[in-house]
């Protein structure tokens, strides 16, 4: 095995780094792939979700404190699993964070669609351009998270991102109670059952073109 690295990474603080990071690490473990999510941010709330109950099905370990050596570390462990996906805190210059960019081979820029938080996000695109340096392959794409459609505002804002100069994901995240519910339970998605049934399909739709994006047939 060789691990795929996906790096979940914003600059933005409550973008949604941590709750795609565990929604996408669940569903690729529901899916029948050995998966270890990475924690790298030191609020550890990747760890609490997991703690939250004793069924999440990806390993979750906290490696906030390999800082800028997180790239060796994983280097180390990437035969052990088929995808490894970072959560990272919302600092684009972290050691951490510069470091998940370097051993990554997608990158994943939740974005809530208001011009805010597209501003914000700024500072992460500089960081994936320049870890191209070290890694030219590292793919990136921007994942709209609590999407509200058919809102004038979410069109606008959408319309914006082509300019943002990473490409969307086709799939998106809604704004769901179901997400609150899986980390206050410490579950995946599909542990949750047919009342989450939308959020299901959601996020399957979501890990298809995650994996297809990393089988090179994206
Ligand atoms: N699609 C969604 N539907 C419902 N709630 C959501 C969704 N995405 C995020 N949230 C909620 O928004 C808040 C922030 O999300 P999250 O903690 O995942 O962001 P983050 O980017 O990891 O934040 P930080 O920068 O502090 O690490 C949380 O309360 C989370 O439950
Ligand atoms: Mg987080």
């Amino acid at each position: 095995m060789n691990a795929k690295i996906i790096a979940v990474v914003n600059q933005k603080g409550g973008a949604g780094k941590t709750t795609l990071a565990m929604l996408l690490a669940g569903s690729l473990a529901d899916a029948g792939h050995g998966v270890l999510l990475a924690d790298a941010d030191p609020q550890n709330t990747a760890v609490h979700w997991a703690g939250m109950g004793a069924c999440f099905p990806a390993a979750v370990e906290d490696m906030s404190g390999a800082a800028g050596k997180l790239h060796k570390v994983l280097r180390q462990r990437r035969g052990s699993y088929d995808f490894i996906v970072i959560d990272s805190p919302p600092a684009a210059g972290a050691p951490v964070t510069l470091s998940a960019l370097r051993i990554a081979d997608l990158a994943l820029v939740p974005v809530i669609p208001s011009p805010l938080d597209l501003w914000a996000s700024v500072r992460i695109r500089e960081a994936i351009l320049a870890a191209r340096g070290k890694n030219p392959d590292l793919l990136a794409r921007l994942v709209v998270n609590q999407m509200q459609p058919n809102t004038v505002l979410a069109r606008e804002v959408l319309g914006m991102l082509p300019e943002f100069g990473i490409p969307l994901l086709a799939a998106s995240l809604k704004s769901r109670t179901a997400y609150r519910q899986c980390a206050a339970l410490g579950m995946s998605i599909a542990a949750l059952g047919a009342r989450a049934g939308m959020a299901i399909l959601e996020l399957e739709a979501l890990r298809r073109e995650v994996e297809a994006l990393l089988a090179g047939n994206g």
